[in-house]
């Protein structure tokens, strides 16, 4: 008994395989119920009483020599890739669920393909600016409110350096650097130090729109808002300008919509009125583009600034600003 007993461990030890069947062949021949091992165990029970105790701890120690050795094979073809053999490459895979679109990115890109569609580029500059860029060269008078602690951003140690408050500087920009004609859209983050509530928070986001060249008129800035309206709402939108200020535009005006809710019949949306007002515009002050190097004999051009968390709302009817940036799926996870 002794004898088979490492006869066996001998072969146990040289134990080696090709595939993962050599292995269940040798499984088969050693391990299994009548197999060279456990038929060992059928003889044990004929060994002498006083022997048992060391024969059946050699027996144990063979048939576990025997398991580790078959297992150790197994893992080493699994991990060398022998498990290969076993992947079903026709499985199809983990279902990875996909993400939705930010209402805010779905509606600028809305807007920035309505407006490339008659023309407009996009144009993009820094978040941090200087007061040149956001204020003076826009003509903002060193009093403005604007420039007051209250409504921007200021780097404490250098107060030259601020967080934009409109996109409006990125227009500058362009104008400072590029001949006419110039036709671009500004879409990006902007930053006015406001309480956070349901109706303002201390950041949104804007799309400007710029155009210079020679004879562009304010019936040119009216044709062109009232396509981005009925493309944008729908082609029964009616739009109205209402006289307004901004120091960069001359003249200027804000822009309503007829409420796409009521069809301006009037409903609490739009208090009654029938309208609601979506943006800014006006014809660009020739002392702007004076300050920017561009001849405002020759050249003339339109501007137009909306907010694009304001237009999502009229769209998606959204009551609360702050949902947007409270990245909270289930709201997000509805604008597909
Ligand atoms: N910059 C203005 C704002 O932030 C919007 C505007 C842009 C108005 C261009 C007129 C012309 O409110």
């Amino acid at each position: 008994m002794k004898e088979k007993i490492s006869k066996l461990n001998k072969i146990v030890e040289t134990f080696s395989a090709n595939s993962i069947e050599d292995i269940e062949v040798l499984r088969i021949k050693y391990l299994s119920k009548n197999g060279e091992i456990s038929l060992l165990f059928d003889d044990f029970r004929s060994v002498a009483a006083e022997q048992k105790r060391e024969i059946g701890q050699l027996l144990n120690t063979l048939r576990q020599n025997a398991t580790d050795k078959i297992n150790a094979l197994r893992e080493s073809f699994t991990s060398k890739g022998g498990a290969v053999e076993f992947e079903d490459f026709t499985r199809s895979a983990e279902p990875v669920e996909l993400g939705a679109r930010h209402p805010l990115s779905i509606v600028r890109n809305e807007i920035i393909d309505i407006f490339s569609r008659i023309g407009f580029t996009i144009a993009s500059g820094p978040e941090i600016e200087d007061d040149w860029h956001v204020f003076t060269a826009l003509n903002f008078p060193s009093e403005h409110p604007a420039r007051d602690m209250q409504d921007t951003f200021f780097i404490e140690k250098s107060p030259d350096v601020l967080l934009r408050t409109h996109t409006s500087s990125v227009q500058v920009r362009v104008m400072t650097s590029q001949k006419p004609p110039i036709r671009v859209l500004c879409p990006g983050r902007v930053y006015r130090n406001e309480a956070i509530s349901y109706r303002a928070h201390c950041f949104f986001h804007q799309v400007e729109g710029l155009y210079i060249d020679k004879n562009v008129s304010f019936a040119d800035l009216k044709q062109a808002l009232l396509y981005f309206a009925k493309e944008m709402f729908g082609e029964e939108t009616k739009i109205r300008l209402r006289p307004s200020y901004f120091p960069f535009t001359e003249p200027s005006a804000e822009m309503d919509i007829s409420c796409n809710l009521c069809g301006g019949e009037g409903c609490p949306f739009c208090k009654h009125t029938g309208w609601v007002e979506i943006l800014g515009c006006g014809m660009v002050d020739p002392n702007v583009l004076e300050t920017c190097g561009i001849d405002s004999k020759i050249y003339s051009g339109y501007a137009f600034g909306m907010g694009i968390e304001r237009i999502t709302n009229l769209k998606f009817q959204i009551k609360d600003l702050r949902l947007f940036s409270e990245n909270d799926v289930r709201f997000l996870k509805q604008f597909v």
